[in-house]
């Protein structure tokens, strides 16, 4: 149908459209009919968030109003799944013209007087001043408040705009406290919080698999939608949320240090590249490695840490990783990169060290939740034999933490001029000429 075909059909309810392609489970559908201005939703894993946001996010477009819908993420990659979905749904529904699409330098694209862009929660300064009829935050628990409440909600000002902040929890952050903000007042501001099997579509053996995987505190948080407090975690929720900013206050500038934590057991190898001091740090790089053989993960290391002349690497270099360090040697001459091998009491201390970075807000890092998760289900446990043990909650992967805090242990400290007290010097004055 063409655009002037559809203006004549103003009638045609864009949900009855939208029902060709999607129907929401009941939970969904509730979601869909809140009419706050600001709705929060803290939901399980695979529930079907980011699916219900596209559909709404298509719902507008189809609408009379012109709207201007703005999707933001922790990462690109992430809001940019939810614009795909918003396209892949557009399309399956009878009836629009194939909207005007552009991907650089960020998914955007037009229908009518209908705009959508996807953005990363990186480009703060980019936002700032942009106006939007409806804002959609997906995995909101994993930005940092700023970006909300600074940047976001400014932009919705003077449209008279609506908020949605979707994710599952993560500590009682700010997310946590729009959450409670809805339970105290559900005019202004919606929320309600949902279990993965809320969802039909998650099935039971699904979540028994994962029951069994991982921890119980990890599973009432990423599947039951709990907000569980950070009491006892070694690295705390308001710890690490003090440390996000939605960009780096200044640029990477050389010395940069970078840790590599290799995969073991088939799961990826992990890199992080840090630069700055132990007072002010900033995080540059924190990545999986997938490439598929130990050689080609060697190759792709030498291609992440060009960005960074004179990087120097401590390796995980613990039983296999050792030979792997030679490897990295090898295709990397010049590179100086060094070995750190893992015991209990080593690894205690290295992860105290990135705690301590992390208590003293010491740490710059932007947001990417899958290090932000494994930070939140890293534990400390204490073995029948009485000493601490350090690690992920079962199931969960530490490597991002692990190569993280490999790149932190040679963080220098900060550079002070002494002002040396003592006795005068004693030098004599040559008189003035
Ligand atoms: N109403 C629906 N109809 C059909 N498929 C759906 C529906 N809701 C969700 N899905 C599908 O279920 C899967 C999980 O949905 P989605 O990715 O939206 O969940 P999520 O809560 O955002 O998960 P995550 O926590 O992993 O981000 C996706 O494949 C999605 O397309
Ligand atoms: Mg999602």
């Amino acid at each position: 149908m063409t655009e002037a075909a559809r203006r004549l059909l103003p009638s045609v309810d864009p949900r009855k459209l939208l029902e060709a392609a999607w129907r929401p489970h009941p939970g969904q559908r509730a979601f869909l009919e809140a009419d706050a201005p600001i709705r929060v939703l803290a939901c399980g894993r695979r529930w079907g968030k980011t699916d219900a946001c596209a559909a709404e996010a298509v719902l507008n477009l189809l609408g009379t109003q012109p709207t201007r819908q703005l999707v933001v993420a922790p990462t690109l990659d992430q809001a940019r799944l939810l614009f795909q979905r918003a396209l892949d749904l557009l399309e399956a529904v009878p009836g629009p013209a194939p909207p005007k699409v552009r991907w650089t330098p960020y998914p955007a694209l037009q229908l009518g007087p209908h705009r959508l862009a996807a953005r990363s929660g990186h480009v703060a300064r980019a936002l700032r001043g942009n106006e939007a009829t409806h804002i959609v935050v997906d995995e909101a628990a994993f930005v940092p408040e700023e970006l909300v409440a600074d940047v976001l909600m400014p932009m919705l000002a003077t449209t008279d705009g609506r908020l949605t902040l979707i994710s599952t929890p993560k500590g009682r952050n700010h997310f946590w406290r729009f959450f409670r903000m809805g339970e105290a007042d559900g005019r202004r501001v919606w929320s309600r919080r949902a279990p993965s099997r809320e969802s039909p579509l998650v099935s039971r053996e699904f979540l028994e698999a994962q029951r069994s995987l991982i921890s119980d505190r990890a599973f009432r948080v990423e599947y039951e939608a709990e907000f569980v407090d950070s009491e006892g975690r070694v690295f705390p929720a308001e710890a690490v949320d003090r440390c996000l900013v939605a960009e780096l206050p200044r640029e990477p500038e050389a010395p940069f240090w970078a840790g590599v934590d290799w995969g073991r057991y088939g799961d990826a190898t992990a890199l992080a590249v840090v630069c700055g001091n132990r007072e002010e740090a900033l995080l540059l790089e924190s990545r999986r490695i997938d490439a598929p053989s130990w050689a080609a993960q060697v190759e792709e290391i030498r291609g992440a840490l060009r960005p960074y002349p004179g990087v120097r690497v401590l390796c995980d270099s613990t039983g296999l990783g050792d030979p792997m360090l030679e490897a990295l040697r090898r295709a990397c001459p010049n590179l100086p990169a060094e070995g750190f091998v893992f015991t209990a009491a080593s690894k205690l201390q290295l992860i105290d060290n990135l705690a301590l970075l992390f208590d003293r807000g010491a740490l710059s890092l932007r947001p990417d939740p899958e290090l932000l998760r494994e930070l939140e289900h890293f534990e400390a446990r204490t073995a029948a034999s009485g000493h601490r043990r350090l690690g992920a909650a079962g199931g969960y992967h530490d490597d991002l933490v692990c190569a993280l805090a490999l790149a932190a242990w040679r963080l220098p400290q900060p550079y002070r001029p002494t002002v040396l007290v003592g006795e005068p010097r004693r030098f004599s004055v040559p008189p003035e000429p």
